[in-house]
């Protein structure tokens, strides 16, 4: 039986265009459905490209936040997702989306958490002068960019700080990591340690 993936959006999507090239069809792993706050984020037309079903969730159509992720949760249950994937999804989930789809929603967020957690995270690192940055993947919980981390991958930053050059290693970075992420939880080798829930066993060959 397929592993079945929902990704939510909300721009670019060059991180779900790493899914679909590296993820999608291979090691029984599928994404099955992309979401988008935005209709005019360019990750629905890679979706639509590749014939996966799309749908827009945009806070405006719904009373409230809450109404919207309601709507946004029933849409991945009718797909029978297994995993959620918010792969540049900007915007901040309510407390019952999260508890409903608990332990099976992942972030891609570009710093090595818990530093400079929140948007603009690169200019933040930036600012700060650090030597080293990075790109986390983790699990969801419902606090900002806090959930338990899965992977993570840091670089040494140059001198001369152009930002537009730290993005594009960001990105590389990311279009690794978040797809090999999904792989891993997809063949079950990844797992929370009940008795430390902040600490997630990765089985990926290497002693972690
Ligand atoms: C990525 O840098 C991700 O870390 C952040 O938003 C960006 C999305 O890029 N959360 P894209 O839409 O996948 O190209």
């Amino acid at each position: 039986m397929a592993f079945r993936v929902g990704v939510l959006v909300s721009g670019e999507g060059s991180n779900l265009q790493a899914i679909l090239d590296s993820v999608h069809g291979r090691d029984g792993v599928e994404v099955v459905c992309v979401g988008s706050s935005r209709t005019e984020a360019r990750g629905l037309e890679r979706a639509e490209g590749v014939g996966v079903d799309t749908a827009v969730f945009a806070k405006a159509d719904y009373p409230d936040r809450e109404a919207r992720d309601a709507a946004l949760g029933n849409w991945l249950d009718d797909h029978h997702v297994d995993l959620v994937v918010l792969a540049g999804f900007m915007e901040v989930l309510s407390g019952p989306f999260i508890r409903r789809f608990e332990g099976r929603i992942v972030n891609v967020h570009p710093s090595l958490l818990p530093a400079f957690a929140g948007i603009n995270a690169i200019e933040q690192a930036l600012e700060y002068g650090v030597r080293v940055a990075g790109v986390t993947v983790h699990f969801v919980d419902e606090g900002v960019d806090s959930g338990p981390v899965i992977l993570q991958e840091a670089f040494e930053l140059p001198y001369a700080r152009d930002i537009a050059a730290v993005e594009q290693r960001v990105h590389e970075v990311e279009h690794r990591l978040l797809p090999r992420a999904i792989q891993l939880i997809a063949a079950g080798a990844v797992s929370i340690d009940p008795d430390q829930p902040r600490l997630v066993r990765v089985d990926d060959g290497r002693s972690r």
